[in-house]
């Protein structure tokens, strides 16, 4: 059977920790989208391992695939794999020949183009995704399997490096260097493509997993990033190139929608809102320069709510896994989780960082928007708007609840569900109630035995 892992909000909701903590069950844990744009953090015992393209049950010795969906930086994967094994672990990552290689001019060509987007720019991680993805659809990429041809890898090579090199400097005047040389990426990739064979890392992805299904092992999909990066359901443009919602894993993986949805589709929630990149956001607090539209600082040193994102942002550790940048900070926003549990269909929600908010007298959330037209009307929304600049039009309706005290979060551990403090209790009654979904577990620190388990979808 299968599971599903999928980010609610804008990512980094804890799921590399639930993908362990779930995994631990499985025999594969597969990525179906993304590259190493993403930052999963898995914390062993003393351990902490962050990985951005290795699949999380690599750590603890799982088989990790990297789906067709996926876009493949080599480089980033062996230098991942190395440092595992120099750390004693032996993961066994494979790679499907369908995926797309993230190539030097992908990374290039991401920075130059955030900039000349100006105020469109969606604050990238610069890893090469978007211009990767772009030429997947425009069908001139180059995928793992040509990496293990030389000759076919020459001759996609020798097409396309031309154009992006008279992109680079004939559209963005800027001077083509060694990313833009066929010889010189021709050798590298080349050398990367026999390193994978003699690993005997890639795999024909839909054919292996629906085989290792069929001999009734226990598959995790792991997404990345979060439904409201999603370049359809997300906040367009300002969101990742793929995928991260459900769906995205009978295409990015091919294991047919049946069986996924077959298993369970479980939802990661951080119980309040963070953000690295830019766009509107109806929750936030406070603001961070160069990522909140129009933000240069905090008009009033004692503003309430840019000591409470401060508070937050240093309490939940919230600055980017991937870039280090600090994240924006807001309040859960219930008509994005609404919009999130629809679209892929959650059985099941994880509540994270709660114990980040423990200590606040109170605690808030978005519990719907009035949306002002651009005639001046007003509308009551439940969920997202299809459009960006409808959702920049949103003031959250705040519902307050009692905050709850910080405690033993071991001690709570230890008791369950009924040693939650009874306003955390309330809080995540509040969120399963009102997306009509059981709660699988709530996590109250980074470790996975800080996490009340309430539900196994292996059981
Ligand atoms: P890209 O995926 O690097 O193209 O970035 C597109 C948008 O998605 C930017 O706003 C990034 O900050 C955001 N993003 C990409 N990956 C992650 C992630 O793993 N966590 C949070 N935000 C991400």
């Amino acid at each position: 059977m299968t599971v599903t892992i999928v980010g609610s909000q804008l990512g980094d909701e804890g799921k590399g920790g639930v993908v362990d903590i779930y995994g631990d069950g499985a025999d594969v844990v597969v990525r179906y989208q993304g590259g190493d744009n993403a930052g999963h953090t898995v914390v062993l015992g003393e351990e902490t391992y962050k990985l951005s393209l290795v699949p999380s049950g690599a750590v603890r010795g799982t088989v990790g695939v990297l789906g067709n969906g996926c876009v493949v930086n080599p480089e980033t994967l062996f230098e991942e794999i190395d440092a595992l094994r120099e750390r004693g672990l032996d993961p066994d990552v494979r790679v499907a020949e369908r995926a797309h290689v993230i190539l030097p001019y992908h990374r290039v060509l991401d920075g130059i183009e955030e900039e000349a987007k100006d105020d469109l720019a969606a604050g990238t991680t610069k890893r090469g995704i978007g211009p990767t993805y772009e030429d997947k659809a425009g069908r001139r990429g180059v995928r793992v399997g040509d990496l293990l041809d030389p000759e076919v890898l020459r001759e996609r090579l020798e097409y396309v490096v031309p154009q992006k090199r008279a992109l680079a400097s004939e559209v963005y005047g800027v001077d083509p260097d060694e990313a833009f040389d066929v010889d010189a990426l021709f050798e590298t990739y080349r050398e990367y493509g026999e390193r994978l064979a003699d690993e005997e890392m890639t795999v024909n992805c839909s054919d292996y997993l629906n085989r290792r299904l069929d001999d009734g092992d226990d598959v995790v999909f792991e997404g990345a990033q979060g439904t409201a990066l999603d370049i359809d359901y997300g906040v367009y443009p300002y969101v990742t190139s793929s995928n991260p919602s459900a769906g995205g894993v009978a295409v990015g993986a091919g294991v047919a929608p049946a069986v996924v949805g077959d298993g369970d589709v479980i939802g990661i929630v951080k119980a309040y809102l963070s953000r690295v990149g830019t766009g509107p956001l109806p929750t936030e607090l406070g603001g961070v320069e160069g990522q909140t539209p129009g933000y240069d600082g905090p008009a009033d040193a004692d503003d309430e709510a840019e000591s409470l994102a401060a508070y937050i942002r240093d309490e939940g550790g919230e600055y980017g896994t991937v870039t280090g940048r600090p994240r924006r900070v807001g309040w859960l926003d219930m008509p994005m989780l609404r919009h999130a549990a629809r679209t892929s269909g959650f059985t099941g929600i994880v509540v994270n960082h709660v114990d980040t908010l423990a200590g606040l007298d109170e605690v808030t959330v978005g519990h719907s928007y009035t949306m002002t037209t651009r005639d001046g009307e007003t509308r009551e929304l439940d969920t997202m708007p299809p459009t960006t600049e409808q959702w920049a039009r949103c003031e959250a309706n705040l519902r307050t609840f009692d905050g709850w005290p910080d405690v033993d979060w071991a001690d709570v551990v230890d008791a369950g569900w009924e040693g939650l403090p009874e306003a955390a209790r309330t809080y995540l009654t509040y969120v399963s109630e009102e997306l009509d979904v059981d709660l699988y577990a709530v996590g109250v620190g980074p470790g996975r035995e800080e996490t009340i388990v309430l539900e196994d979808p292996f059981d």
